[in-house]
């Protein structure tokens, strides 16, 4: 079945309250709802009411309290009509199901995790619950009262205020919890069990007086205080910069430990992977400190982006998904170093969102239509749709955007509405017309802008020719002109920006260029001397740019740009050229050459003291493996690039050797942790330049030496993967896992580390390594992190690994994947998508992937969410 957006219709009937009854058993778990129904104005009285469910057992149905006759309804497992509901426009459903949720490992409904009962409905998991109106447009408030026994579950939570709780015969008690704010049922979420509490208090700007909760396995209490740090920043920063505060008496975070993705804003109960709550120096790396911030911000940011305004339908997950990363990349961006965090999302987006857009599962941000809507928590929706709402705020500067997110809470709020309302916000106050701007939500495809420049002293003008282009994607082969914003400088021979008199022939506002038409020539009069233009400063649109520009021109920027990301770019363009002509040389059985120019600038900007660590952090980290592919294309050779980002490194590590050698030493941290982005900047530079001295020496000591030594789990986990990457099989890297598999072996979450510094081990032999791995005792395929750390990073960040030229990698891959969907087919197609730029490999791989990916498509019985990814990849 396919869902398509131009099939929406409302709902013939609304379901205004809801009362829910759970009495719990990990075996035996019975649910009664009580739902009012209302049928919308208009609608005939005898129109059969069609509830959603997915595997589900009716108990019992009782229609105005009132047993149903049989004939009334007809249930299945994954329907519940009522055949003729009652003449009235009010009537009443009560529904009774039993659950067996101890056997529930798919993780979608309510589950037990670690002894702990949980939920998780986004997006259609409530109708393993019970049978409902399982969209988005159906708003209901809630009244929850749990059951449970007071050993097993001492502690009962769900969503909204607490309202009351007791003792009840045998050992059981109850809570009941009352969420005033009406919502869809994807936002329901429950938890019982038995855990630890960190609690503390946030007064809003208003002075309203919240309770905060972190729940975590007893004895991590410890490990949540950076969370709730993270929480009450949050909490201000929305009031600051978004003017929007927190609405209920409460708000609780639960860390499972079985949870398919990040976490989830379950209204005033969001629910977590305990990967994304738990930190310590000791056991998390910085990166961790920083995810964790991210997303508590992000989940509550939702209150607003989501859950007080919702989508209207699955097709407008961008509108609270890519919304909500917008806003939490703007928190981390105040929080930390705005260029370094601006960086980082590009690589991020660059890495995942990019090979999506330009393969087979490339989708618009707003997709059209859907099979299994699971497999669209995508980074196109998420993260370009981040992308487009930051171009929002480059087009209308940032006052006329802030008024539109004013103006969007305001007339939206309790509702749940569609792309088209949010940017009508900015039309509205801007005056501007958005449609073609819009196009961003509806066409696939990363558009291409190439961009060429000409000066003509005598005339002192500076022209600009730009060009844009939009590749073909899977179902939309033509496509519309979009509108491009592109910030830009004409930088000066002293790395100043450049004044001009005028400029003619396109819209220039602001040091923003607005390319609208395919071709548009821009012309600046006025220029003194030939500037360099840098173009898509801050990475204002997410396009690809073809700019001719000579490598002197490129290492001018790289030096001087005032715009840190364009500086930063320079360099990777010209590093990613470079290795590019590299691997084709490793190709062609010649030896790789690097410029002297190209290395003494990377060397340069590490050693310069007044760019902050963590940005030369940033500019000595090569493109990524995956980054050349795509840059090469097609026909890609795994191995030949590997091999040249390995022998650049090593030119790098060669010519800098004395420079690294000292800067390493003076990087050293001295006196306690601090997870401070500062101090994580000056970590991640040191840990650059072992990777770099390692490489150039050809020996393990001063990463084996910092493994030993080191105080904090970033620098362990640095020197872990400097060891197992370059050197995996010496002494000293068997010495360091064996040491380090010891020291964590009843610590779940860094065990993870160790088996992702393995699978990430390049060359053919790790997939054999991976195997063995999972027969390790702390691994199992029913926990998703285990299987993302383990498999998901052998399929997604181990290119010689897994894109082995005998295609074992790809069998195995397709092995593994079958069995993770025997339980859980999310995180199975979630594995899968890994085989997304299988055409743009050599023949020979491209075999071995194809077949890998048939065999797939041959099973009989495959889930839904297996067969929607694995036969569009086919296509
Ligand atoms: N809404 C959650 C978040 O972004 C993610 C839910 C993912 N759900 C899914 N079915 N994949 O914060
Ligand atoms: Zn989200």
């Amino acid at each position: 079945q396919v869902f398509r957006l131009e099939d929406y219709r409302p709902s013939d009937y609304l379901i205004p309250e809801l009362d829910l009854t759970f009495r719990l058993d990990p075996e035996r778990t019975i649910v009664t709802a009580r739902l009012s129904i209302a049928r919308r104005e208009g609608v005939a009285a005898d129109l059969p009411l069609v509830l959603d469910g997915d595997g589900l057992t009716l108990g019992q149905l009782l229609i105005d309290g009132r047993p149903a006759e049989d004939g009334a309804y007809e249930a299945t497992p994954d329907r519940l009509t009522i055949v003729k509901p009652p003449k009235a426009q009010h009537f009443e459903l009560t529904i009774v199901t039993r659950l067996a949720p101890a056997n529930n490992k798919a993780l979608m409904g309510l589950y037990v995790s670690n002894g702990v009962f949980c939920t998780q409905c986004e997006a259609e998991g409530f109708r393993r619950i019970t049978y409902f109106l399982d969209r988005p447009d159906v708003l209901a408030v809630y009244r929850v009262r749990i059951e449970a026994r007071k050993k097993e579950a001492p502690l009962l939570l769900s969503n909204g205020n607490p309202v009351e709780h007791g003792d009840l015969d045998d050992g059981w008690h109850y809570a009941v919890w009352h969420d005033p704010f009406p919502k869809p049922s994807y936002l329901f979420a429950l938890v019982a069990g038995d855990l630890g509490v960190v609690r503390d208090r946030f007064v809003t700007a208003s002075g309203r007086d919240v309770a905060l909760a972190i729940y975590v396995e007893h004895g991590k209490e410890a490990l949540a205080a950076y969370a709730m740090d993270a929480l009450k920043r949050s909490m201000r920063w929305d009031e600051e910069r978004f003017g929007r505060e927190y609405d209920l008496d409460v708000f609780n975070i639960v860390a499972v430990s079985d949870f398919n993705m990040g976490a989830m804003e379950n209204k005033g109960l969001n629910v977590f992977n305990d990967k994304y709550v738990l930190a310590d120096p000791e056991t998390a790396t910085d990166v961790d400190f920083a995810n964790i911030e991210a997303i508590i911000a992000h989940e509550y940011f939702h209150n607003w982006t989501g859950n007080r305004i919702t989508c209207r339908d699955w097709f407008q997950l961008c509108l609270k998904e890519g919304l909500t990363v917008y806003r939490d990349h703007e928190f981390s961006a105040d929080q930390r170093s705005r260029a370094v965090k601006r960086i980082a999302e590009v690589r991020t987006l660059r890495a995942h969102q990019f090979p999506e857009d330009q393969g087979p599962l490339a989708h618009p941000v707003r997709p059209r239509r859907y099979r299994e809507i699971n497999n669209f928590y995508t980074a196109t929706v998420y993260e370009k749709g981040s992308e487009v709402v930051r171009m929002i705020r480059t087009i209308l500067g940032a006052e006329a955007f802030r008024a539109g997110m004013d103006l969007y809470f305001e007339r939206h709020d309790g509702q749940a509405v569609t792309i088209e309302d949010f940017l009508a916000c900015f039309e509205a106050v801007s005056g501007r017309d958005l449609s073609q701007f819009s196009l961003w939500y509806h066409q696939a495809g990363t558009p291409n802008v190439t961009a060429t420049t000409r000066y003509d002293p005598s005339a002192r003008e500076y022209t600009v020719e730009l060009e844009q282009s939009v590749p073909p994607t899977p179902s939309e082969a033509r496509k519309r002109l979009m509108h491009i914003p592109l910030a830009f400088g004409l930088v000066g021979p002293d790395g100043q920006d450049m004044a001009y008199e005028s400029v003619e022939g396109a819209a220039v506002e602001d040091s923003v260029i607005h390319l609208r038409k395919r071709r548009q020539v821009i012309r600046f009069k006025g220029v003194e001397v030939r500037p360099i233009l840098s173009l898509n400063r801050g990475f204002s649109a997410p396009i690809t740019l073809s700019q001719e520009t000579s490598a002197s021109d490129r290492l001018f920027l790289a030096r001087h740009d005032s715009d840190l990301f364009s500086r930063w770019q320079a360099l990777d363009t010209l590093l990613t050229k470079a290795l590019i002509d590299a691997s084709a040389r490793i190709r062609g059985s010649k030896e790789p050459e690097f410029e002297a120019a190209l290395l003494d600038c990377a060397a340069e900007i590490a050693a310069d003291e007044r760019l902050e660590p963590a940005y030369r952090a940033l500019a000595l980290t090569l493109p990524a493996e995956a980054d050349i592919a795509r840059e090469i294309g097609s026909n890609i050779d795994p191995d030949a690039i590997g091999a040249a980002r390995a022998s650049l490194r090593k030119a790098i590590a060669i010519r800098a050797h004395e420079n690294f050698a000292a800067l390493h030493r003076n990087l050293e941290d001295k006196g306690p942790f601090s997870p401070d982005a500062e101090s994580a900047g000056r970590r991640a530079l040191r840990n650059v330049l072992l990777d770099y001295l390692a490489a150039g020496s050809g020996e393990p000591a001063l990463a084996l030496h910092q493994f030993e030594n080191s105080t904090n789990m970033t620098e362990r986990m640095a020197a872990l993967t400097v060891l197992a990457h370059q050197f995996p099989t010496s002494e000293a890297t068997q010495k360091a896992l064996a040491a380090f598999e010891e020291r964590y072996r009843d610590n779940a979450l860094v065990l993870d580390k160790w088996f992702i510094v393995q699978a990430t081990i390049p060359g053919p032999d790790t997939v054999d390594l991976v195997r063995r791995l999972m027969e390790h005792e702390a691994f199992s395929l029913m926990n998703p992190n285990r299987v993302r750390s383990l498999i998901g990073s052998f399929a997604s960040a181990n290119q010689t690994g897994f894109n082995r030229v005998d295609g074992e990698g790809y069998r195995f891959l397709a092995e593994t994947v079958l069995r993770v969907e025997a339980h859980n087919p999310q995180v199975a197609a979630r594995l899968a998508v890994a085989f997304r730029s299988w055409r743009s490999l050599e023949k020979g791989r491209q075999e071995h992937a194809r077949a890998a990916l048939a065999h797939m498509a041959q099973q009989p019985e495959l889930s839904r969410d297996l067969r929607d990814i694995v036969e569009r990849t086919l296509a």
